[in-house]
Formats: structure tokens, sequence, C-alpha cells
């Protein structure tokens, strides 16, 4: 999917980032949740401190959110030391030791940890190729860089959940699409992106079904994207309202919600310098 420039512009705007959209955990909380209704379902923290077998040393975990991967590293490697960063302070709590800072200028030395983390994070940031740069400046020949985002084919019936439901609402058939963060930074585009400064790029790829049979987690997850969804031109707790509604009906119907996911994890490994 081509995005838009205004689009853009609200993906990466940063006074929403820090506020509305991440002031606090509570909205990516939501969105991690739906997860636990996926099949099959995938451990990312797990599965990230797998990759990180090899890794020594330092590992900083940028754009860390509300820390969940930075708890299980630190559980699971606690010989590793781990740097949460983040632009957002609101979001970072009392995650010990974090730093507030921006990918694009990151306050690390040249080759100071042996790994870094961008997970679904990339698709905010407004110069990629600069962040891309930032991630590989801090890696020393050979350290990793791990990096995770969705398909374009991500959760496809969220949206025409949303459409549907705003078009109810708005009177026609069919509301203005909703704000895809990921379309910023696809799986599908993720492998060039990062292959302008990274050698070696190897995609997990994770696919899954969510089925649920309670409307709530579904109504909550599009609650998430409040920051953005109410910027476009759709009224948001009345759409919220009519997708609940919809959900029920088709839970009724069905004896399910379903929604097909694709995310994936990239792992990059830095080139000699
Ligand atoms: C979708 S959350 C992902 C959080 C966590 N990595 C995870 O996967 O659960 C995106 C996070 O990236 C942060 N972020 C956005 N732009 C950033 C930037 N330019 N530099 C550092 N962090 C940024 C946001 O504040 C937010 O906490």
């Amino acid at each position: 999917m081509t995005a838009q420039p205004a689009h853009d512009q609200l993906v990466t705007d940063r006074s929403l980032l820090s506020t509305k959209a991440y002031g606090t955990g509570q909205h990516l909380a939501a969105r991690q949740s739906l997860y636990q209704w996926q099949t099959p379902s995938h451990d990312l923290p797990g599965i990230v401190v797998n990759e990180l077998a090899d890794v020594r040393g330092a590992v900083a975990d940028v754009g860390c959110g509300n820390g969940k991967f930075v708890a299980r590293v630190r559980d699971d490697r606690p010989d590793l030391n781990v740097l949460p960063v983040d632009v957002s302070p609101g979001i970072l709590g009392v995650i010990p030791g974090a730093v507030v800072a921006d990918i694009q200028q990151l306050p690390i030395a040249d080759g100071a940890v042996g790994a870094v983390l961008a997970l679904h994070m990339l698709y905010h940031v407004e110069d990629q190729a600069r962040a891309v740069k930032e991630l590989s400046r801090v890696l020393p020949p050979g350290g990793i860089a791990i990096v995770s985002t969705n398909s374009q084919n991500d959760k496809r019936e969220l949206e025409q959940l949303w459409r549907r439901a705003a078009g109810d609402v708005l009177g026609i058939q069919e509301g203005p699409a909703r704000v895809q963060l990921s379309a910023r930074f696809t799986l599908e585009d993720a492998p060039a992106i990062l292959g302008t400064v990274f050698s070696e790029i190897r995609t997990i790829p994770l696919p899954g079904v969510i089925e649920v049979t309670d409307a709530e987690p579904v109504v909550a997850h599009l609650a998430s994207y409040e920051a953005w969804a109410d910027k476009m031109g759709v009224p948001f707790r009345e759409t919220i309202e009519r997708a609940r509604e919809r959900v029920n009906e088709t839970i009724q119907a069905e004896g399910a919600f379903r929604v097909a996911c694709l995310g994936g994890i990239l792992v990059c490994q830095a080139p000699d310098r």
C-alpha cells in the first residue's frame, strides 16, 4: 500500500506520539493483549531472547514502549546490560535505567552495544534511512539489529470493520480508511529499507489468526488508535460503538470474530566497517 503524505504526518507526529498515543502504556497494552487470542501463539520476547543467544555485553531496546521486551530480556539474560530508550517519556513509567532519546540521534557511542532492538517502532520515525544508519552505527561489525513490524496484509478484517462502522455512522457505504501504522514500514518493504545498511537480513514470519467470542478485545484494539483516528474525519466514539455492534453480530452469526494476522521479525547483521 502506498501511504499518503497526510497519513505519514499523522503517524510520525511527535506531539501525538508522546501524548495521546504513548503518553501512557494504555493503548499499547490494548494492542499487545489482542494477541492472546491468536493461534498459533508466538512468544515474541522469547524469539528475541533466542536471537540474542550469542550476544554479550550491552543491548539497547529503542522505542521500548512499556518495557515488555526489556523485562523479558532482563529476566532471561541477567548477564546482559539492557538500555531501554524511547522518545515518549510518559510510557517509560518506572522502567529502571530508561533514557528518553530519538532513534535518529542515539546517545550511544559507535559500536557500543552487541545488539539493538527496534520493535514495531520504525513506522513512527520520520527519517527511516537515518534511523537505520543509527542502528548500524551503535553496533560492532557482526552485531545484530532485531527489528519487527507487520505485513501490509495484517488485520485486514479490522480495517474493513472500521470502514463499515464509520460508513454506518456517516450514512455512506464505507467510511475513510483508518490510520495504518505499519503502512510506513511494512514487512514487505522492510528488507529493502534495512538492506541499505545491513548486509545479511533474515525474516521470521509470524502468521496467525485471532479468534474472539467477546467483542471487547477487538473494540479495545480499535480504540487504541484514538490519537490518530479522531483526526480522520470520523466521529470516533460513535464509530467504536457501531464496530462493537458489528462484531457482536458476527459472533452471533458465526460463533466468533476472526482476524488474520501477519507480523514478522527481521534479524540484521551489521556489516564490516
Ligand atoms: C508501537 S510502540 C512499540 C513498543 C515496543 N517496542 C513493543 O514492541 O512493544 C512504538 C514506540 O516507539 C516509540 N517511538 C516512536 N518514535 C520514536 C523515535 N523516533 N525514537 C524512539 N522511540 C520512538 C513510541 O514512543 C512508542 O513507545
